[in-house]
């Protein structure tokens, strides 16, 4: 398949895989880049711009394909050293980079002196265009059934994508609720270029996280995901379990009053005791409701291949099927 995703990022198939806190380290991401995929480290778990290098440093020892890094403009009042962590992307000889968060405009010119390919996520068209403007060269729209961040206007991508491919003139993949081949061929038509992967990528061999978090999310329905900081406009979709329940808890107490301190045990410092230690109910962690699809624990590999393979037979039989034999390839044809 090529799209004008897989020659913007030189990778075989248009499927990325977004940063993630606490999953997207180098293993993870050489993982994917080596099946085909665009892997992505993200770059605040390091912590520090220094550990950040290493991290590359490591990932590039796993893989020779291309591979990204993922930064995250965090809400937050003590911002940590954006600069840096753009310079040790930078030394670390890596050129594309998921921007995600607020607007990666202070930082654009910046990232195009070095020649960086930047790829903002976004949950708006009006966000999507901006990006065009200020000079992103694509974009991953996030719909709201999407792991993490999906924005406050809460439009699913079955409108979002095909909204932003009326607007957009730049590349896009589809981000938030994609699993699996028929993500990816539904993506395609409804405009996008390729596809995102969070949830999906959490749930497999290779990814560094605790086997209780890739349990969990084969053991989830679609059903099983929860909206917390809603009240504090910084929306997060996550698995539901006993620390999220509180905290829907505090917010529905604290109604409009609710301030960050008011649930900061459940959602400041989760990631290591749920990912690491694999405390299932330690609190606030993005998932899905894709997690009703995710039924396995591939490795990424057969993931990759499995996507590619089956996308070509729904492409090739049962799409050129409904519009008549003669439409089918020929190399496809069932006999
Ligand atoms: C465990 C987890 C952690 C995430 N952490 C980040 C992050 O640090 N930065 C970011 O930009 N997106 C983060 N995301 C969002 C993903 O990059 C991606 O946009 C999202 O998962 C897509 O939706 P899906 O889970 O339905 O595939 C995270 C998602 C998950 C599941």
């Amino acid at each position: 398949m090529k799209t004008r995703i897989t020659e913007l990022f030189g990778i075989r198939h248009p499927i990325v895989q977004g940063g993630m806190h606490f999953v997207g380290l180098a293993d993870l991401a050489a993982a994917v880049s080596n099946a085909g995929g665009l892997g992505v480290i993200t770059a605040l778990t390091q912590r520090t711009p220094e550990l950040l290098e290493k991290e590359i440093a490591r990932c590039r020892d796993m893989t020779d394909q291309p591979f990204g890094v993922n930064l995250t403009f965090l809400p937050t009042f003590s911002a940590p050293p954006y600069a840096e962590y753009i310079q040790a992307i930078v030394e670390g000889g890596v050129r594309i980079v998921e921007t995600a968060g607020r607007s990666p405009e202070e930082y654009m010119p910046a990232m195009k002196a070095a020649g960086i390919k930047v790829i903002h996520k976004c949950t708006s068209v009006r966000h999507a265009l901006k990006a065009e403007r200020i000079g992103c060269d694509a974009v991953s729209v996030d719909g709201f059934e999407c792991g993490g961040h999906p924005g406050e206007d809460d439009v699913p991508n079955m409108i979002l994508l095909p909204r932003a491919a009326d607007e957009l003139s730049i590349p896009f993949v589809a981000s938030g609720g994609m699993a699996d081949a028929r993500s990816l061929v539904a993506a395609l038509a409804l405009g996008a270029d390729g596809i995102n992967m969070g949830t999906r990528f959490v749930a497999t061999k290779e990814a560094p996280v605790h086997q209780n978090v890739k349990r969990a999310i084969v053991a989830a329905t679609e059903l099983d995901t929860r909206l917390v900081m809603r009240p504090l406009r910084n929306t997060e979709r996550v698995l539901k379990n006993a620390g999220v329940q509180k905290i829907l808890d505090i917010e529905r107490d604290k109604g409009e009053q609710i301030q960050i301190s008011d649930i900061l045990e459940q959602v400041a410092g989760v990631y290591p005791k749920v990912m690491v230690d694999g405390e299932m109910d330690a609190g606030a962690w993005s998932c899905g409701m894709v997690a009703g699809l995710i039924d396995d624990i591939p490795s990424v590999r057969e993931l990759i291949d499995r996507i590619m393979a089956d996308a070509s037979h729904l492409i090739g039989q049962r799409l050129c099927r409904i519009l008549g034999s003669e439409q089918m390839p020929e190399d496809s044809v069932a006999p």
